[in-house]
């Protein structure tokens, strides 16, 4: 539902699901960092994130094709040493891998609602890129963290998880995977 209070108005907004076209291709950087569309998009995104219960969101998947995402790491995602992460926003992200080591990752996406598969990411990467400020923000991510990441980055180049996968015996509904294995999820 949108919520409407005082001059702060915020939506939720439409996801595409695999299939439409936006998912595919590569998404434009964002040329002015502080215009208020950009804004009122993340903010957007972001409600839109929580409302779906999602780790991260890519504008192309709410049919904006722009290089920015909004994404979090709920405290029941922290593992290895990770910390929580706030509501964030990515814009114009690059990504670089600082080693080697890969890690499975059992990955979802709202745009492909109710599946998940395990996908082979990096383990350690560097990530930089600006904020809703037009400040530049630089990090390291591990664990989780790396993984929404990479996930997140690769929608702004048009690549769904499914993509990725090696072992399609990993790729399947929810519900069904999570009897196979003892209602893991
Ligand atoms: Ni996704």
């Amino acid at each position: 539902m949108p919520q409407m209070t005082g001059k702060c108005r915020m939506a939720l907004l439409k996801i595409a699901r695999m299939g439409h076209p936006v998912l595919v291709r590569r998404a434009a950087e964002v040329d002015d960092l502080l215009h208020p569309e950009i804004r009122r998009l993340a903010e957007d995104m972001i409600e839109t994130m929580h409302d779906a219960a999602g780790a991260g969101l890519a504008a192309p998947q709410v049919h904006r094709s722009l290089r920015l995402f909004v994404y979090h790491v709920p405290p029941s995602r922290v593992r290895d040493g990770g910390t929580p992460i706030a509501p964030s926003v990515l814009i114009n992200p690059v990504l670089t891998v600082l080693s080697e080591e890969k890690m499975s990752c059992t990955e979802g996406c709202l745009s492909l609602p109710g599946l998940r598969g395990v996908v082979q990411r990096h383990a350690h990467i560097a990530y930089e890129g600006y904020d809703l400020d037009g400040m530049h923000v630089s990090g390291e991510a591990r664990g989780f963290h790396a993984n929404v990441l990479q996930h997140e980055c690769d929608h702004l180049d048009g690549i769904l998880y499914p993509m990725r996968i090696t072992d399609f015996s990993t790729f399947g509904f929810q519900e069904e995977l999570a009897q196979a294995t003892g209602g893991r999820s």
